[in-house]
């Protein structure tokens, strides 16, 4: 891999907040899936580096992430890419308090790749190490930075407890986050992440990979109403999700229609189906609000987060539930919403924070739910 290859993919500094001259500095490193990242970010809640090596030409032709040749990529790709995000953000090793890296869930082939490099970085420098479970970095990521559905430059004061709807290619859930390493699980999907429904519907549709960024483009061109997508489990008391059934129907949908499909056939069907994905995911939401545990909690916030997180029409949406809730509405920006080296640097802050750190040498996790921190 070329230099050039990775400079491409400098996410740049967001620096520009107060520092308080006693922050703590994080290196966070995300192998977890299709992208390797490092980025140092501080405790006054700066990223100064931020580098991200997508491995997304790399899988497209497969139509998917290939596990093995995941994990290849990351070998090749990791200490560029942690050099980097040292360099570009004028530090070395020795100016670093905290190493964080994701410790699961993911594929484990890469989970081990930036594991193994933060832990061998910890050791030889006896430096701090947190074990972060990468979806408590997308949970906590909004924190870090947060704006309003429109990506506008708002910055958003996300405080505990709020309300989470996490989106991403492997889950779907709608969590209480009360705080660092503590998750309400209040609903989640049966079958599918919304993330997985999206690359499926894309792939039927010979649209390419990853599905859910190309489904959005043309479903800002289509019509929301031309195809009648289920809405399942809407009509039913609870949070939980389902996305089968919808996938389900986009291929009974299809099997009528011969390819090659018409832009504008292809752009009514993806607004279709996002449309019945936004509806299933506020008709949730709403149910979710009124629960017990959720009422008297009462977060002041709903937030998004994930690779799905990035879709406009999920954040509309759920910008508006919030206000009828009199709830404020918090995402990411759209460059940390999918997978990320600062969400993890944070996460080891927000940890590091609450004591949360590796005292003994651990495993990594394929699988690690949230409730099990
Ligand atoms: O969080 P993420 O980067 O990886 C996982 O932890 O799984 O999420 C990736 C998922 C993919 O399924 C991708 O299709 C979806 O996020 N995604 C989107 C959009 N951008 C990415 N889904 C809907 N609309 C988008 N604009
Ligand atoms: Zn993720």
């Amino acid at each position: 891999m070329t230099d050039d290859t990775i400079i491409k993919m400098d996410m740049g500094a967001v620096a520009g907040r107060r520092s308080s001259g006693r922050a703590i500095l994080c290196l966070g490193i995300e192998s977890s899936c299709d992208e390797t990242s490092a980025a140092i970010v501080d405790s006054d809640r700066n990223i100064l580096s931020h580098i991200i090596y997508s491995q997304i030409p790399e899988h497209q032709k497969y139509g998917g992430v290939v596990p093995e040749l995941a994990a290849r990529a990351h070998i090749l790709a990791i200490d560029e890419v942690i050099n980097l995000a040292l360099s570009r953000a004028n530090k070395k090793l020795a100016d670093i308090d905290v190493i964080a890296a994701t410790a699961g869930p993911g594929l484990i082939g890469g989970v081990l790749v930036g594991w193994m490099a933060a832990t061998g970085i910890a050791q030889s420098t006896k430096k701090t190490l947190v074990a972060v479970n990468h979806l408590e970095g997308h949970a906590l990521v909004p924190r870090l930075c947060a704006t309003a559905a429109d990506d506008s430059k708002t910055d958003i004061n996300v405080e505990f407890p709020y309300l989470l709807m996490l989106a991403s290619g492997g889950h779907c859930q709608i969590l209480l986050v009360r705080g660092v390493g503590q998750y309400e699980l209040i609903g989640q999907t049966l079958d599918d992440s919304a993330g997985e429904a999206f690359d499926k519907v894309a792939k039927m549709l010979g649209l390419g990979y990853p599905g859910g960024p190309i489904v959005d483009a043309h479903a800002k061109l289509g019509n929301p109403r031309a195809f009648d997508f289920p809405r399942p489990l809407c009509d039913k008391p609870g949070s939980d999700f389902s996305f089968s059934g919808i996938k389900t129907a986009a291929r009974a949908f299809l099997g009528k229609y011969n390819p090659p499909y018409s832009d504008g056939f292809i752009n009514d069907f993806c607004a279709s189906f996002q449309a019945s994905v936004v509806d299933c995911i506020i008709n949730r939401l709403n149910n979710a609000m009124k629960t017990q545990i959720v009422r008297e909690c009462a977060p002041k916030t709903l937030v998004v987060a994930g690779g799905v997180a990035k879709n406009s029409a999920i954040r509309n949406a759920m910008q508006d539930l919030a206000k009828r809730h009199n709830m404020i509405f918090a995402a990411p920006p759209m460059n940390l919403c999918t997978d990320n080296g600062a969400m993890i640097a944070w996460a080891g802050i927000e940890n590091y924070r609450a004591g949360k750190v590796v005292r003994e040498p651990i495993a990594p996790r394929p699988r690690w739910p949230l409730t099990e921190l």
